[in-house]
């Protein structure tokens, strides 16, 4: 018990010096190259998105599953491609499990 105590302190502390870190941020693997989390669907957004900006767009971003849509569809049409709908579900579940509204920015 004592200990957990310890460990949530040291947690908790830790995460204020380094400026909003959350504790336990170590679950989520991010890619080194593009910073983006590696989840389902991460290569084809990697495939598809980092070809006219940096991944960096897309990690600053949140919204919700329908602002997500609202956003790839835009991409869609400005990249004259469109993805098929299981595609385009398997893009929108990463991005709006991975970046979603209101969540902490924690992967910039
Ligand atoms: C054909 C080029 C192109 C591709 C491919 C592309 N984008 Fe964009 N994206 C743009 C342009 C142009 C902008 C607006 C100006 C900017 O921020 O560079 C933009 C902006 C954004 C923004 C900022 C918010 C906004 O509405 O301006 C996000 C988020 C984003 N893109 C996500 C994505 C995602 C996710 C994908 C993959 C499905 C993607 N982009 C693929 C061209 C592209």
């Amino acid at each position: 018990m004592k200990f957990h105590l310890l460990l949530m302190l040291t947690c908790a502390f830790t995460s204020l010096v380094t400026s909003y870190q959350p504790c336990f941020a170590g679950q989520q693997h991010v890619d080194p190259q593009t910073g983006l989390v590696i989840a389902d669907g991460y290569k084809i957004v990697t495939a598809y998105c980092i070809g006219c900006h940096t991944a960096k767009t897309i990690r600053e971003h949140r919204a919700t599953l329908d602002g997500w849509k609202t956003i790839i569809r835009k991409m869609q049409k400005t990249g004259r491609w469109q993805f098929d709908s299981h595609t385009e579900k398997m893009v929108l579940d990463y991005l709006s499990e991975n970046y979603p509204l209101n969540s902490l920015r924690v992967h910039d």
